[in-house]
């Protein structure tokens, strides 16, 4: 069947939330599936996921994962047809090119933290979004998450107290997650079965997100 650009993208209005991360973790999930894939780091400032690509690439850690840095749609538009899934990671601040970006995916993904200062101004992104078409497309993701069950539960109830969808599997804070990202890796290709079994689940509810979705 032949599908439409088929864009993912990590979106924000804070710095910090794990959008890099989880859009790293997505791009290699799902080219372990053999997906042609493509990250597109639209974070001209930082260029994590390129920093983080030539890290990958240094050590040899497989999959090799196509990055490429953008600074409009028009150029990724140029692209599209050479891939099935496109990742795009944004930066720490929904401006006018992320919201085209969002306007254009068939998934948006927000991470957050589990916080009221980071749920407050995250939920009122997705209002905003939902307003300018996004709406369907609009998933939370309760993302560095704490060891607290009951902050997590109490966040996942007020988002869905405000009716977006939110990914149940979230993404727990952990020093030896870090430690795979500053290596090139994403969580999946750790030796500690534990990390890696974060990074799975991660992996396995992003994907059944995208490519489950009605629109996508
Ligand atoms: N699950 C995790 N466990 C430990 N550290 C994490 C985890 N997820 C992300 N980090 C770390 O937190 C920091 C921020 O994560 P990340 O870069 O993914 O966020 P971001 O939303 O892309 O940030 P920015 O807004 O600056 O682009 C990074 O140093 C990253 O390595
Ligand atoms: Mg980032």
């Amino acid at each position: 069947m032949k599908h439409e650009l088929k864009l993912v993208s990590f979106i924000g209005q804070k710095g910090g939330v794990g959008k890099s991360s989880l859009a790293r973790l997505l791009s290699v999930g799902a080219a372990r599936k053999g997906h042609k894939v493509l990250l597109a780091d639209f974070d001209l400032d930082q260029l994590t996921c390129l920093e983080w690509n030539a890290t990958r690439l240094r050590r040899s850690v497989e999959p090799e994962i196509d990055v490429r840095a953008f600074k409009s749609l028009k150029k990724l538009r140029k692209t599209e047809g050479n891939f099935d899934l496109i990742v795009a990671d944004t930066r720490g601040l929904a401006d006018e090119l992320t919201k085209d970006v969002a306007e254009e995916s068939s998934v948006v993904f927000l991470p957050t933290g589990t916080s009221a200062d980071d749920l407050r101004p995250t939920l009122a992104l997705a209002q905003r979004l939902a307003k300018h078409g996004a709406e369907g497309k609009i998933t939370i993701v309760l993302s560095k998450t704490g060891r607290s069950e009951r902050q997590i539960t109490g966040a996942l109830e007020k988002i869905e107290t405000q009716g977006f969808p939110v990914l149940a599997e979230t993404w727990g804070l952990r020093d030896g997650l870090q430690s795979e990202f500053d290596s090139g890796g994403v969580g999946l290709e750790s030796s500690n079965r534990y990390l890696r079994e974060i990074a799975e689940q991660m992996e396995r509810a992003m994907m059944a997100r995208v490519f489950n979705s009605g629109r996508a």
